[in-house]
């Protein structure tokens, strides 16, 4: 049996870790630690909320004494690291809170971790921080460079990728350094349920429940490789259960878009959902494009995000034949399974858009033009 602290868990990925974790391990115990930002909401937990073996707490990692009073309290043996400002956009408007939690807040846990597991000798040989990061750190691809594999040099280019590669180096660092048992992760484009609708998948399928446009940033020709995020966290999984101290392990699903054609293929699944679900036209009475049969008369093209990366592909060959990882879903089989879970869960995603969420995104859309 193993207790794990999860942070960030009532974000989009770590509450989806949480729902696996707890299904595929029923004898652990999960403790989550989630700020609730914006993009953390409670509400994303309810399917293990009423578990014995769950206890959520609300706190910020950067409060190094709370996460040292859980590891010993709860003698935590996996940490699992998910907490972060994750959204590109919001570090090119506003970096500061990026630096604080993704640099700061990563290094607070770690100062924690080496107090209690090392200094303090609790879990000493059995403990693991797993940290979970982003392709992003490699920078970007031109349409003709191979996948990022684990020795791709890092060439962040975001104040969201930097901060997400500093935090990188500092849990690599404590694990030469300290010997702190370490391992890193670093996955595509997620996608599926709880996902906050200010992020490219989620922001068009509400949109389009509210007819409302569909920004698409440029020339649209950027390209993203997307993974379904019950297989990130079965990556993680056995990342956790295989992968060995002090490495780091790509997670991608082999599956590049270019963003205006995933737009559109969503726009083409959700005209043909409305023509053969009459219901959804009570549901949704104020989608009018997509109840004629047109949502992509939605689709516009706005200002590109500064420095914006073009591709991102990851080379799965590393985590597939040291851990035997492979994605599980389809992309078809995904998307459908998220267009589903959205028109379903239009009392999450509309209580998630909260006052100052719709402030910043319309703020977005009148600078892009
Ligand atoms: P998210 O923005 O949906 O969730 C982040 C969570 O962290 C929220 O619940 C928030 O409340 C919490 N949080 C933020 N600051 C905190 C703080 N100071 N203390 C405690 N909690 C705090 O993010 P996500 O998309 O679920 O991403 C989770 C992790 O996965 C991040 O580290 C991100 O860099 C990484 N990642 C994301 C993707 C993706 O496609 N979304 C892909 C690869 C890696
Ligand atoms: O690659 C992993 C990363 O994927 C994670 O580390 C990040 O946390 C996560 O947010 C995501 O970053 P992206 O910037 O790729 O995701 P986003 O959904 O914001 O955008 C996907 C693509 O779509 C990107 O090329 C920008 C574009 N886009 C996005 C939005 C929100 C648009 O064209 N229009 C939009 O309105």
């Amino acid at each position: 049996m193993k207790n794990l602290l999860v942070t960030g868990g009532a974000g989009f990925i770590g509450a989806n870790f949480v729902h696996y974790w707890m299904k595929t391990y029923p004898q652990d115990k999960v403790f989550v630690l989630d700020a609730l930002t914006y993009a953390g909401n409670l509400a994303s937990l309810n399917p293990v909320k009423d578990n014995p073996g769950f206890k959520f707490y609300q706190g910020d990692i950067c409060d190094t004494a709370v996460v040292e009073t859980l590891l010993r309290e709860h003698r935590i043996d996996i940490l699992v690291h998910f907490a972060a400002e994750s959204h590109v956009d919001r570090s090119i408007s506003g970096p500061e809170a990026f630096i604080q939690t993704n640099i700061i807040g990563t290094h607070s846990l770690l100062k924690a971790v080496k107090k209690v597991w090392l200094d303090e000798g609790l879990n000493k040989e059995t403990h693991r921080f797993h940290h979970v990061s982003t392709d992003e750190v490699y920078g970007t691809l031109q349409a003709d460079e191979p996948a990022f594999s684990e020795t791709t040099p890092y060439a962040p280019s975001s104040p969201y990728s930097a901060s997400k590669a500093a935090s990188d180096h500092l849990v690599q660092a404590y694990h030469h350094t300290y010997g702190l048992q370490v391992t890193t992760s670093n996955c595509s484009n997620n996608y599926g349920p709880y996902h906050f609708p200010e992020k490219l998948i989620p922001l068009v399928i509400t949109n389009i429940l509210q007819d409302k446009p569909l920004p698409i940033y440029g020339d649209g020709q950027q390209i993203r490789d997307w993974l379904y995020v019950e297989d990130h966290a079965r990556g993680i999984d056995l990342v956790i259960t295989k992968g060995q101290l002090g490495e780091c392990y790509n997670i991608g699903g082999i599956n590049e878009w270019a963003n205006i054609d995933i737009v559109k293929l969503i726009c083409e699944l959700m005209n043909r959902e409305f023509a053969e679900n009459a219901t959804l036209a009570d549901k949704y009475p104020h989608a009018l494009s997509v109840l004629e049969g047109k949502a992509q008369s939605l689709i516009t093209f706005v200002e590109d995000r500064a420095g914006h990366d073009r591709r991102y592909a990851i080379d799965p060959q590393k985590s597939n034949s040291d851990l035997g990882y492979k994605p599980q879903e389809s992309f078809e089989t995904g998307i459908q399974k998220t267009l589903q879970w959205y028109l379903r869960n239009d009392d999450w995603w509309t209580a998630v858009m909260d006052g100052s969420y719709r402030q910043w995104i319309e703020q977005q859309y009148s600078t892009a033009g």
